[in-house]
């Protein structure tokens, strides 16, 4: 198969009343979990990395690997930068044949959000890759910087948004964030209703990791087209490596068992956003 856009994705998915599953990867074992577990499902995937992530999974390395790990796969995968905070790291991205990008101008006011999305928008469309903006503060760090408290994404702006810097998916802060919620999250489900009532652009729910399957469908039913998992899978490998210590430690084993565990997270996130029931 091939590598896609987040724009092909996300149309199929929402001809199907499905999400798309967008996983983080950090090495080379998270991409072949993640696009093993595509494949049993027979289901495409994102695979993505995060502007913060590059210090310990530089882009130049990783960013080849999975392309290479898209172009073999005999699924359909986009390729996608999460959270780019430069326009520079864009282009790189773009350049190593990502199929799409995010910009995350989230802490700038509206209107440089709007200004530096645009600029994104004009050169994708130039590699003809798809592209990912937020409107709001989802919390957490992902996006850069120290924790961010949640604002809100204000849907009276959110078609406002949308039109003028032509995206092609935004992201949506409704109560969710990045990491582990220290308590469960209460999603503000009326305000994801409003917002996808007010604007046609597919929406995106970050901070996947710690939201019950139960919410994760009911977002889905309400305009969610692609649901991110960091976390979830960057512990998977944590506990493969603890459990590989116990076990008396063995490279082989251990490069075995991060994917094996990272194949079982996105699996069981890939069945909920393909909408199976949960019984
Ligand atoms: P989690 O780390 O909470 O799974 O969030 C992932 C995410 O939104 C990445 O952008």
């Amino acid at each position: 198969m091939s590598i896609v856009t987040l724009k092909d994705l996300i149309s199929r998915a929402d001809e199907q009343g499905k999400a798309v599953g967008a996983f983080s990867v950090g090495n080379m074992e998270m991409i072949l979990g993640a696009i093993r577990a595509a494949e049993e499902m027979n289901t495409p995937i994102i695979i993505q990395i995060a502007e913060v992530r590059l210090p310990t999974s530089p882009l130049a390395i990783i960013g080849p690997m999975m392309v290479a790990a898209a172009e073999n796969s005999s699924v359909d995968v986009c390729v996608h930068l999460d959270h780019g905070l430069n326009y520079e790291t864009v282009e790189e991205a773009l350049e190593l044949g990502f199929s799409s990008v995010m910009l995350d101008g989230s802490l700038l006011d509206y209107e440089e959000n709007v200004k530096l999305t645009q600029r994104v928008v004009d050169i994708a469309r130039e590699y003809g890759a798809s592209v990912e903006a937020e409107l709001g503060v989802v919390g957490g760090n992902e996006g850069g910087g120290k924790a961010h408290t949640i604002q809100c994404t204000d849907p009276t702006v959110a078609d406002d948004f949308c039109k003028r810097t032509g995206i092609d998916a935004m992201a949506v802060a409704i109560g969710n964030a990045h990491g582990h919620y220290k308590a469960a999250p209460e999603l503000k489900l009326d305000v994801l209703k409003e917002i996808d009532a007010s604007c046609d652009t597919p929406l995106v729910l970050h901070g996947g990791t710690g939201i019950t399957p139960e919410t994760f469908q009911e977002c889905i039913r309400n305009g969610i087209r692609k649901v991110n998992i960091a976390t979830a899978s960057f512990d998977a490998v944590v506990k493969a490596a603890s459990q590989n210590t116990a076990d008396g430690g063995n490279y082989f084993a251990l490069s075995q068992k991060m994917a094996d565990e990272v194949y079982e997270n996105v699996k069981k996130h890939i069945k909920i956003f393909n909408m199976e029931n949960l019984k």
